[in-house]
């Protein structure tokens, strides 16, 4: 078998258009621009190429994409500062903080992430990470909904494919993505719909036994790991759907956590890397921003 590719980077384009065109309407009936703002705190080189990509893709949806750099001294206190004076401006809607943050500031003290992020203004927060969104998604209410995992929601259903009554193995229980992604899989009602939700949610992570046997029985993988090609073919249930979520160098090559040439053999459709999950997440933190837009305008009417 050699599977269908799922390209993530039309799925992208198709929504960013959807997404300018709702942006061009938004603004033409008087209000503000929606922008977004990015803290970007040092230099990490992926992380200055995220933000790059974040401005761009901005930028081409009528997005005004406003990044701030600060230095790798930054403090703690001085972090906190920004994202309350992002918070009081009212001409920003969105407001992200790159992450990872460095590992420590010029106290002498690491950042403590948890509270940067817990500072954000939950209408702003386009990351979905506050635990006010976190929690509104648990009770299947969500105002906003993760990139990532809203990506790979889109990305399914505009492929068609199905997870109701389906077995989903996740792999990998981060914040950001496995945890929301098997939350909203196991949901009634997805964003899109119910067609894509009602999953059979396996969560496996780094203390799962038999992670070879379980992965067998997914008819969706989802791989959110952090580790290159980890995912092997015979890890894979032939005719399953292989969704990879892992960014990851290896010398001068790109490869995700699914080792993709054993993958592609088994599976009946897998995400590439690059060119798969990834220009998802960007599109949907541009969906986020404009419906924070939204949403701070109906707070200032009411
Ligand atoms: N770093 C890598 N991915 C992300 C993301 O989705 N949001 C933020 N804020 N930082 C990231």
């Amino acid at each position: 078998m050699t599977a269908e590719r799922l390209d993530g980077k039309k799925i992208a384009a198709e929504i960013r258009e959807e997404i300018a065109s709702k942006v061009a309407s938004f603004t033409r009936e008087g209000n503000g621009t929606p922008c977004l703002a990015a803290i970007l705190v040092g230099e990490d080189p992926a992380s200055q190429v995220y933000v790059r990509n974040k401005e761009r893709a901005c930028e081409k949806s009528g997005i005004i994409g406003r990044t701030f750099r600060l230095p790798d001294s930054t403090t703690q206190d001085e972090l906190l500062t920004k994202i309350e004076e992002l918070n009081q401006d009212q001409s920003v809607h969105g407001i992200l903080v790159q992450l990872p943050l460095p590992k420590k500031g010029n106290d002498g003290k690491g950042f403590d992430e948890r509270a940067v992020l817990d500072a954000v203004c939950p209408l702003k927060d386009v990351d979905a990470f506050s635990p006010v969104n976190v929690g509104l998604l648990m009770q299947g209410r969500h105002r906003f909904l993760p990139c990532t995992p809203h990506g790979i929601v889109q990305l399914l259903h505009r492929y068609h494919l199905a997870t109701s009554g389906k077995h989903v193995v996740v792999i990998g229980r981060s914040d950001i993505v496995g945890k929301p992604m098997a939350m909203m899989l196991a949901q009634r009602e997805g964003s899109c719909g119910a067609d894509t939700a009602n999953a059979t949610v396996t969560l496996a992570h780094s203390r799962t036994t038999n992670l070879k046997e379980i992965c067998r029985q997914a008819d969706i993988l989802i791989a959110a790991v952090g580790v290159p090609e980890m995912i092997r073919g015979e890890m894979i249930r032939p005719g399953a759907v292989v969704i990879d979520v892992g960014i990851n160098r290896v010398g001068d090559r790109l490869v995700g956590d699914v080792h993709f040439d054993e993958a592609s053999e088994v599976a009946s459709a897998i995400t590439p890397v690059p060119g798969g999950v990834g220009p998802l997440t960007i599109a949907m933190l541009l969906h986020n921003t404009l419906l924070a837009a939204e949403l701070q305008n109906q707070a200032n009417a009411s």
